[in-house]
């Protein structure tokens, strides 16, 4: 089995924040691809060249479906494939992995699998999926053996939607296989996509890797929102304290503070690294619950903070939020904490009304009224929260209107601003 030359055909399963990108930039290499997904909807959509991920604007879909990618809803149109990528949700369920769509899609390509094809897993997943999910249902249900017939590997995404400056093609990739074959051909097969490659011994350490970097991430936002709730009653400004310790040249890495964490990354994948751990060792990795418990805490400090601001109950009070998507510049609503923030001043009794460009309307919470930043609505509300970011906000508008602001993320530069 050779190394993975363009043009080949290409089948990239799942459609979503991680799958189209990788779908367009294969068939940009000069591959020949088939974007397969089970949402009928979002198929019909993209046959339109209409994207519905932010990073791929249309124009850029609509070149790649003029030269090799086409995308179904059935998978029937994956047979042949020489390469298979799989980009399907792994949520949780009831606080456990929930690994039925790579499930799925595996036993759905499994027929159209032959030998000297090459199947790759990207969904993010806990060390050992790759070998001891994927692997029995492509063997079992091909009669081929991986190594010996096909390749298999995991090679985990680093996709960073709105991340302008490192994008898929020139972040690092690491790619493994479950022998040395395998890792050849799928490092061949990704070098014709990303500028670096970084192979490494086992899927078991791909996985790893990628648990490794988003429980990173997550910790260290929560060790900033601890110091965040209490630097404020020490009388010092979070932000300013970070802003100074970045000057250090080593030995530092800033993390902000903010009402949350969102997405499909952080509130979800370090949380599969924890139950396989305590699963397989009975041991409980402390970091990941303790920053679980603290960024989860963040919505609802964030609540009290507008009551405390405003002097008051919250029943009654309008409460603008600005932004309800987990991160500044994006409408990806899952798992956001400004959602979170939403639904508990809802809760306490207050009107709520948010501003969210960029959400689609069904993907928005039924209790929060989405209206557009207007002098009316500053005028209206009695507490205005910046939950998101967002560039496209205009916070002069806001400065002149609004009779009280909590910001959460050191954007707003008006007067009498509370800050986290
Ligand atoms: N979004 C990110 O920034 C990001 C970054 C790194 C890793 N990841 C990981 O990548 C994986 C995919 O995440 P995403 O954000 O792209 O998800 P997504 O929800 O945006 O897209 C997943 C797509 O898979 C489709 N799908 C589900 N089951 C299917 C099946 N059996 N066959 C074919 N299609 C199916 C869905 O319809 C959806 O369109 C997850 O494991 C996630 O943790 C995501």
């Amino acid at each position: 089995m050779g190394p993975i030359e363009a043009p080949c055909r290409v089948t990239v399963i799942g459609l979503g924040y991680v799958g189209l990108p990788l779908a367009v930039a294969a068939a940009e290499a000069g591959f020949l691809v088939t974007g397969l997904d089970t949402d009928e909807l979002r198929i019909k959509q993209l046959a339109a060249g209409d994207s519905y991920v932010e990073d791929i604007p249309a124009e850029r879909l609509l070149g790649a479906l003029d030269s090799g990618l086409t995308v179904s809803h059935d998978y029937a149109d994956t047979k042949d494939f020489d390469v298979c990528v799989i980009a399907v949700p792994t949520p949780l369920r009831d606080g456990a992995p929930d690994l039925s769509y790579i499930e799925s899609a595996a036993s759905s390509v499994t027929p159209h699998l032959r030998p000297g094809a090459t199947v790759v897993l990207e969904s993010t997943s806990y060390p050992g999926t790759t070998e001891d999910v994927l692997l029995p249902i492509l063997e079992h249900g091909s009669g081929l053996r991986a190594g010996r017939d096909f390749h298999l590997g995991y090679s985990p995404e680093r996709i960073d939607p709105g991340n302008t400056q490192w994008r898929l093609e020139n972040t690092p990739k690491v790619v493994s296989g479950v022998d040395e074959d395998s890792l050849g051909a799928i490092d061949s097969f990704y070098r014709r996509i990303v500028t670096r490659t970084v192979p490494v011994s086992s899927p078991r350490t791909a996985e790893l890797t990628k648990l490794l970097e988003n429980t990173f991430r997550q910790v260290n936002i929560a060790l900033v929102n601890e110091l965040a709730m209490c630097a404020r009653p020490l009388g010092v400004d979070i932000w300013e304290a970070v802003g100074a310790a970045a000057t250090k040249p080593f030995g530092f890495m800033p993390f902000l503070p903010g009402p949350g964490v969102g997405g499909h990354c952080l509130p979800v994948d370090p949380t599969y690294l924890a139950w396989q751990v305590r699963r397989q060792l009975s041991h409980d990795v402390r970091f990941i619950s303790l920053a679980n418990e603290i960024n989860a805490h963040m919505p609802r400090h964030v609540a009290q903070r507008v009551a405390t601001g405003l002097g008051r109950e919250l029943t009654g009070a309008h409460v603008l939020l600005l932004g309800l998507a987990y991160k500044k510049n994006t409408g990806d609503v899952r798992e956001s904490p400004a959602v979170e923030v939403a639904r508990l001043l809802h809760e306490a009794g207050a009107h709520v009304r948010a501003v969210e460009p960029y959400a689609t309307p069904a993907h928005l919470p039924p209790h929060v009224l989405c209206v557009d930043l207007t002098e009316e609505e500053l005028r209206a509300a009695d507490a205005v929260v910046v939950t998101t970011d967002h560039d496209v906000f205009d916070y002069a508008l806001v400065e002149r209107h609004a009779r009280y602001v909590f910001d959460t993320r050191n954007r707003y530069r008006g007067e009498g601003v509370d800050r986290l």
